[in-house]
């Protein structure tokens, strides 16, 4: 299988705006996906891009028989819109889960959350075959941290207590809407914590999921299998592991060859 690292897909010429580099990484990333598969739909507007090209190669008949797994209400109503049948997630094995980032590291590690979905988009990016990540270059950075806080999924009881424990990693803050907390799908509260560069986002995660309380944390570590990065003239794949292992140490890109 050939390797993917530095490997590109040319586009036609002409600089893309952010909204378009998002879009050609979704519709690469759309590639990817088989008729038959079981798919994991991530959340915020590239994945909603990814959804928008499913749906579309549905209607038109290249794909059939794809199964969703929406990582949040707001993407199960767009899965629906766009005619993707969705299912909740079981047991049963997801080929290849699509989703966005806030951020992309060294080393593939992600800051996901923005959009509040991270429980869930973790759970789904976990139990997926293989996990691709759809961003525009914007998303790119030479350290994690530095320009998004980290996301984490609280439990709303007792949330004040969980955010004077963080208080010995970084500058919690709770995240609100319209002076309310923000709630999750899953009825939990949402508190980003602002910290200073992370150099080392293993031991930073296991000290976070370690704290009483966090149920999820934002820092995705050692997940992605691949990352499509919508650049101006092409997309950019950066990924090691998607052309001979997944993160699961199963084979291959959703069983099939990377094209
Ligand atoms: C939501 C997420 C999103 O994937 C992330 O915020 C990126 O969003 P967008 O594609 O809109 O920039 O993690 O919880």
């Amino acid at each position: 299988m050939e390797s993917l690292k530095d490997q590109t897909v040319a586009l036609p010429a002409g600089s893309l705006s952010r909204e378009e580099q998002k879009r050609v990484a979704a519709v690469a990333a759309a590639d990817l996906v088989d008729s038959g598969m079981t798919v994991g739909l991530g959340s915020g507007s590239t994945a909603g891009y990814f959804i928008e090209e499913l749906g579309i190669r549905l209607r038109d008949g290249r794909l059939t028989d794809v199964v969703g797994i929406p990582t949040s209400h707001i993407t199960a109503r767009q899965s629906r819109e766009a005619g993707v049948t969705t299912h909740e997630l079981t047991e049963h094995p997801i080929d290849i889960a699509v989703d966005g980032a806030d951020e992309v590291g060294p080393e593939l590690n992600l800051i996901k959350g923005a959009g509040g979905a991270l429980l869930r988009e973790k759970l789904v990016a976990s139990a997926a075959e293989t996990f691709v990540v759809v961003v525009d270059q914007s998303k790119l950075v030479p350290s994690l941290g530095t320009g998004v806080p980290i996301p984490l999924e609280v439990a709303r009881f007792g949330h004040r207590r969980i955010m004077r424990d963080l208080e010995v990693v970084g500058i919690p803050r709770l995240r609100l809407n319209s002076s309310h907390p923000v709630t999750t799908d899953n009825g939990q509260v949402i508190i980003d914590l602002e910290v200073e560069e992370i150099s080392d986002p293993v031991s930073l995660d296991g000290r976070l999921a370690r704290t009483p309380g966090v149920l999820a944390t934002g820092l995705f570590v050692g997940l992605v299998d691949l990352v499509l990065v919508g650049e101006d003239k092409e997309v950019r794949r950066i990924g090691d592991r998607a052309g001979s292992m997944s993160h699961h140490g199963s084979a291959g890109l959703g069983r099939r060859p990377v094209r």
